[in-house]
């Protein structure tokens, strides 16, 4: 079994989609085996518990540098094992040397299809207010591996989502998660429990299951 664990700082929907997807079956080979919370009020931390998966909180204040954190957070990982990093929201920098650590094996969602609306400072409803800004009439989401460029990791799946008239940074925000977000973290964790994700020259290619 591969093990999972998945790094929260919020309401953890994104998480949730992940745990009904394992007791649907879907994750195969794959085990939620941990979840990381950024701050002990994070409401993730409940569905967690809720599920029955082991949590942790690990305060970036608590430690006195990032490479303390660091270390901290590769050895958490290590310890239980972890053969896969879902970051499901999650608000505190994953620095260069965890990324080194878990080359190709960090996973991120991100709520517009990149490369529009990512990097430094889009997050939140932040992304949704820049792309009703914009006047884009399709959004979306984007799954994609963790490296040293803020979202700009290999990209794993995507999906478009209309912009309606009328929409609000909120309906918007609500939309993508829906319609995108919560079907697109399942399906690319399973792809990479299945082994079916190859990462060459920065893309990703997607193996066809035999039949
Ligand atoms: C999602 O919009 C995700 O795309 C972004 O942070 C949000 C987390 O929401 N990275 P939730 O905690 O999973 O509900």
């Amino acid at each position: 079994m591969l093990k999972i664990a998945v790094l929260v700082s919020g309401g953890g929907t994104n998480l949730q989609a992940l745990i009904d997807a394992q007791s649907g079956g879907k994750l195969c080979g794959g085990e939620i085996a941990l979840v990381v919370a950024s701050n002990g009020s994070a409401y993730a931390l409940e569905r967690a518990k809720k599920a029955g998966i082991p949590t942790e909180v690990m305060l970036r204040r608590s430690f006195s540098s990032q490479a303390d954190y660091d270390a901290a957070l590769i050895g958490l990982l290590e310890k239980n094992g972890i053969g896969l990093i879902v970051l499901a929201g999650f608000m505190t920098i994953i620095s260069a040397q965890v990324v080194s650590r878990f080359r190709n094996r960090i996973i991120n969602i991100h709520p517009s299809l990149i490369p529009s609306f990512c990097g430094e400072g889009y997050y939140g409803l932040r992304v949704h207010e820049e792309a009703l800004k914009r006047g884009v009439r399709v959004t979306g989401a984007t799954v994609h591996f963790v490296n040293e460029v803020c979202d700009g990791g290999p990209i794993i799946l995507q999906k478009a989502v209309d912009v309606l008239p009328g929409d609000t940074p909120r309906s918007l925000q609500e939309r993508v998660m829906k319609q995108a977000e919560w079907k697109l973290l399942p399906e690319a964790v399973a792809l990479f429990c299945e082994n079916r994700l190859r990462v060459e020259d920065g893309r990703v290619t997607i193996k066809e299951v035999q039949s």
